[in-house]
């Protein structure tokens, strides 16, 4: 089925807000990656709040830059910088022989997966190079040598607890009292999917520094409380 971005309108935090652009909504369904049409207006949503914070957004797992689009439009929006954290070499669902594979992203000089040029031709085909910064490397180490304060936490990289724990205790300590915790590929039962980010998201609650604000398929947003 296909959404149009005014029809689609974002179900945030409170009041539906706005969605985004309608060029970047269009770019948003042609490209490659792994977020449904909802659960992407759901971050959109929640960027365009944590956007009001005037911090950088940032995304683990950019991939070919599906979702990285829209925080690129949200961060347009706010006049903030959306950063986006992959080593492009795939998680290990994303390897050869494995179900979510895609040979178009395979380096045949190299002979391993590199999603870089995709995600830069993504981003460069909606305009929205100037509002990203990407940075290529591993999650914990990215993070380990940022210094930064964040409105956003995005994450998406790899599902392994191994990964999972790594993004969140690499990027959460960087999160701005008020900023914004976005989970993705949150299955409270295993029958739906794997169970890292569940732990990270029980973590993150149970921690007692977050409150749930909203869920919206597999996408579960909290606020870091004051
Ligand atoms: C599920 S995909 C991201 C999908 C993307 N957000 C989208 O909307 O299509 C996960 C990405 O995380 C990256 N990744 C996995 N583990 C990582 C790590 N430890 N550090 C950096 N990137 C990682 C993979 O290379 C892959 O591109």
């Amino acid at each position: 089925m296909t959404t149009t971005a005014s029809a689609a309108r974002a179900e945030g935090p409170g009041e539906p807000g706005p969605g985004p652009d309608p060029a970047t909504f269009a770019a948003f369904e042609k490209a490659k990656g792994f977020m449904p049409v909802d659960e992407g207006l759901a971050l959109y949503a929640a960027a365009r709040q944590a956007g009001a914070l005037g911090l950088p957004l940032l995304e683990v797992g950019t991939y070919c830059g599906r979702s990285t689009l829209l925080l690129a439009d949200a961060a347009r929006a706010a006049g903030v910088t959306a950063l986006t954290v992959d080593h492009h070499r795939g998680s290990e669902e994303q390897q050869p022989g494995w179900e979510y594979h895609d040979p178009e992203v395979v380096d045949p000089e190299v002979g391993r997966m590199d999603t870089l040029p995709t995600f830069r031709r993504t981003l460069h085909a909606a305009g929205l190079e100037e509002h990203v910064v990407a940075l290529v490397g591993r999650s914990p180490q990215v993070a380990a040598v940022w210094g930064g304060r964040l409105g956003l936490v995005f994450i998406d990289g790899g599902h392994t607890d191994e990964h999972a724990t790594g993004d969140y205790e690499g990027w959460v300590p960087h999160l701005a009292p008020g900023g914004l915790l976005v989970i993705h590929d949150v299955f409270p039962d295993p029958a739906d999917g794997g169970q890292a980010p569940y732990r990270i998201f029980l973590r993150a609650r149970e921690s007692g520094d977050f409150e749930e604000t909203s869920v919206t398929g597999s996408l579960r947003v909290l606020t870091r409380r004051p």
